[in-house]
């Protein structure tokens, strides 16, 4: 136990965390031109504001929630998400006093006890964005151009972009007995889960998971067909705009979102046959939180999927590697004074390291290959008594003899 992590997180070690970094760095830099800011909000929350935010139909709130009594005998819940998170941070700091819109985005950890497998875990990674306080459909469509702009940034291709409109609530209101009229004479048929759905959200039914359900399934009514005027003409918009921005898109009128936050627009991007990216307008979710009646639409990324389609695209990773400087000392003396040399050259911003185990100057010149170090610079304690340094390109192999008094500036210049 004490050398096993636990079922379906992981550790991102020094190789791979460098790829996160800068996916990371793309995600801000993205969210930085389109004037988003970062949010930071607490890895935990009362767990009533994902009961009441996400949903309790939700297969979040059902089943897939990391809760716990605090020592205050509290409920609080690891957050499964970051919508419901940024929208309490956005009404608790009185963000909505401000001129809207608030843009924000946010990049962390986030838990779901959900059964792992590949692209499926325990502990993952959102980058998500949230807009708060417009809804005009023009931001319906910027929001999914910020995700598209990250993806084609990073280099990935082939994602298809699938939208819907789940309605608002007085278009779901009626479409829910659309619903319940076509599924009435499979409902005993259907699994336990689905029957309580009938009752509670039977939209949640054409997202079934279970085979039985999907084949009692047939032909099921559109939401798309049952959009009351403004929702029509808001979603005919969100094309409109896509269109004029040359993003490509496929209207799924099945797609189903798995929250229950959802109005009007809902998306999808994904990558072979992967969902990298979901996201949606959610106009009630604010007031439901205790702010005033603002809308809002948003996605999240998840980086690990991100991973795995770079990975399966076989996309090139832009990575720092190697050191600039390398410094082999042999003898007492030269080792002391590679010490504070080191740490010279780290505060004029060199990349610097040394070797610490006295190896030989085979081992160390081996060091200084493994760690791709640019210059190598050798220091006996003769050179130290001669106030000089030898320093060796690796590239060229060029040694050159440098007074120790111009060794920094001089390695510097050649960087
Ligand atoms: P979601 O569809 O639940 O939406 O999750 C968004 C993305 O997070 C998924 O498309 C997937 O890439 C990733 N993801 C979800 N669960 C896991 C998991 N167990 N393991 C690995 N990756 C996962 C939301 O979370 C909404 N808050 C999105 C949103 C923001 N809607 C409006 N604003």
């Amino acid at each position: 136990m004490l050398t096993n992590r636990p079922r379906g997180v992981n550790d991102i070690l020094p190789g791979d965390v460098e790829k996160w970094q800068w996916i990371e760095r793309t995600a801000r830099d993205v969210c930085r031109r389109f004037n988003v800011s970062e949010i930071r909000t607490p890895i935990f929350e009362h767990t009533e504001l994902f009961t009441r935010g996400v949903g309790e139909t939700t297969d979040i709130v059902e089943k897939e929630m990391y809760s716990f009594q605090d020592r205050g005998e509290r409920s609080l819940t690891l957050r499964p998400e970051g919508t419901a998170s940024a929208v309490r941070a956005f009404v608790e700091n009185k963000m909505h006093a401000q001129p809207q819109p608030t843009k924000l985005f946010y990049i962390g950890p986030m838990f779901r006890y959900e059964r792992p497998q590949a692209g499926r875990y325990r502990q993952f990674h959102q980058f998500g964005a949230e807009v708060i306080g417009v809804n005009d459909p023009s931001v319906d469509a910027e929001i999914i151009a910020l995700a598209m702009t990250f993806f084609t940034e990073l280099g990935l291709k082939n994602i298809t972009l699938e939208i819907n409109s789940v309605g608002s609530p007085e278009s779901r209101e009626v479409y829910r007995n659309v619903l319940r009229e076509h599924l009435a004479p499979v409902k005993d048929q259907l699994c336990k889960d689905c029957q309580s759905r009938y009752d509670r959200n039977p939209m949640r039914i054409l997202d079934c998971k279970v085979d039985a359900c999907k084949q009692l399934i047939v032909n099921p009514p559109f939401m798309l067909d049952h959009l009351t005027e403004e929702d029509t003409t808001h979603f005919a918009q969100v094309r409109e705009y896509l269109d004029s921005f040359g993003v490509d898109y496929k209207v799924n009128p099945r797609m189903v979102r798995g929250l229950d936050y959802y109005t009007q627009t809902a998306f999808e991007f994904i990558e072979s046959g992967s969902t990298l990216s979901g996201g949606g307008r959610y106009n009630g979710m604010v007031q439901q939180l205790g702010g005033p009646d603002l809308s809002g639409i948003g996605f999240a990324v998840g980086i690990e999927r991100v991973l795995i389609a770079l990975q399966n695209q076989a996309v090139q990773v832009p990575l720092e590697t190697g050191i600039d400087v390398f410094l082999v000392a042999l003898g007492e003396a030269a080792q002391k004074r590679s010490v504070t040399l080191l740490q010279e050259l780290r505060t004029t911003g060199l990349v610097a390291d040394k070797d610490y185990l006295g190896k030989s100057m085979k081992a160390q010149m081996k060091a200084a290959d493994r760690l791709k170090a640019r210059q190598v610079v050798l220091l006996g304690d003769d050179e130290l008594a001669a106030g000089i340094a030898n320093v060796k390109n690796m590239e060229t192999g060029e040694q050159v003899s440098v007074p120790l008094s111009e060794l920094v500036e001089k390695l510097q210049q050649k960087l």
